[in-house]
Order: structure tokens, then sequence, then C-alpha cells
């Protein structure tokens, strides 16, 4: 049986995390094995590092690209791979996207590093496919109360915009690893979209 790995990727307020647990019961209803998971966060590790990086607003930026990895490299043996392997599809929110776009275009680490360390981490196993949800950075305030940003939203909009930015270029040049779908569309258009791109991978 083909088992997909779906990362769903996008700046803070895009909708990704709505979308993972819409597209986890989309995957459920239609009786397939699935198990939804994050990062930062998948892993008792993982959440140590969210709520340090969340709450510390100091950290350099080479320091969070390594607490990201130290996460991911937990994630991916311990979750992420015996859930591929055991048959089960395995819908993300957040990969390896979120360092290159966040800790690379959004606070300036050379991409190849953070290329190279990702891979360490993720030790090669890649997202099947990567989907985008693009949302124009001036829309999100209206989204989310502004009390509710942590650390890193609270970096501000050229951040974010930045991160944006990084995030399209990176799907442009791998259009075969990524897909990008139009965020700011209502929650039942994005999900119809997410839903169409994923069924070749599950159904073939
Ligand atoms: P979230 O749980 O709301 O998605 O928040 C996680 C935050 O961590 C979000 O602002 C994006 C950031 N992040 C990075 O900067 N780099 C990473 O590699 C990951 C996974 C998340």
């Amino acid at each position: 049986m083909m088992t997909s790995f779906i990362a769903l990727e996008g700046i803070d307020g895009s909708g990704k995390t709505t979308q993972a647990a819409l597209l986890y019961e989309f995957f459920s209803s239609n009786g397939l094995n699935s198990i939804l998971t994050q990062e930062p966060g998948g892993t008792p590790l993982g959440l140590s590092i969210a709520q340090f990086i969340k709450s510390n607003r100091g950290t350099t930026a080479f320091a969070e690209s390594l607490l990201f990895n130290a996460d991911r490299a937990e994630h991916v043996e311990q979750i992420i791979r015996p859930a591929l392997v055991n048959g089960s599809h395995v819908i993300c929110d957040r990969f390896v996207g979120s360092t290159l776009a966040y800790q690379g275009y959004g606070r300036g680490l050379p991409l190849e590093k953070l290329i190279d360390l990702c891979d360490e981490a993720c030790q090669g196993l890649y997202p099947t496919i990567n989907i985008l949800l693009d949302v124009p950075v001036h829309t999100l305030d209206s989204r989310r109360g502004i009390g509710n940003r942590d650390a890193i939203e609270a970096s501000g909009a050229p951040f974010l915009d930045r991160v944006r930015k990084g995030y399209l270029e990176l799907a442009r040049k791998s259009p075969r690893q990524w897909a990008i779908v139009d965020g700011s569309q209502s929650i039942r258009e994005v999900s119809m979209e997410i839903q169409s791109l994923v069924r070749p991978y599950i159904y073939g």
C-alpha cells in the first residue's frame, strides 16, 4: 500500500492547523489510517522545545534552528518513520520547510547550511508533498488577536513577510515537492483544494 507524508506549511495564522485537522478527518472518513502530528511538539522533547522557544524572545537564530532540528530528529525517528512503515499516512503541521522559511529567509541564516542540518535531522525522509497555505501578512491581524502572538510571531510583519516570500520561493523552486494553495479562500474551499491535491498520493 502507498503511504503518503503530507506537510502543511505557512506563516502563523495561515490556517494550517485547522486544515491539518480537516485533512485528518478526511483520511479517517475514507477509512485511511493516518496520524496527525506537528513540529515543534510532536514528541515530549518537542513540547519542551516549543515551550522554551515561545517564551524566550532572545534565542539566537542558530540556536533556534538547532532546537527545531533536535525535535525533528526525535520526531522522524520515533513517530513519522514508524508510522509510515506501519502503513499509516502522516499529516504533519510544519516540517523542514518551516526551518528554511523562518530561520533561513526570516532570520537570515544561510540556506545551504540549514538544508544540510535539516537533512541530518530528518535522515533524508522528506514529505511526499509540502502544501503551502499562502496568505498575505496584512490579512492576519483580522484573523487572530494581537495578544495571541508568541515570541516568533511578535517579530512583526516585516519578519513574517520575509518568511512568506521565502515559502513562495521554496515552492516555486521545487514544484514537484510543493503545492501552493490560496489560504485566503474560505476554510471549506481551502480544504477541498487540499483534498484534491492529496488524492493522487493516496490512490495512485
Ligand atoms: P505553531 O505551533 O503555532 O506552528 O508555532 C511554531 C512556531 O515555531 C512558528 O512561529 C514557526 C516556528 N518554527 C520555526 O521557526 N522553525 C521551525 O523549524 C519550526 C518547525 C517552527
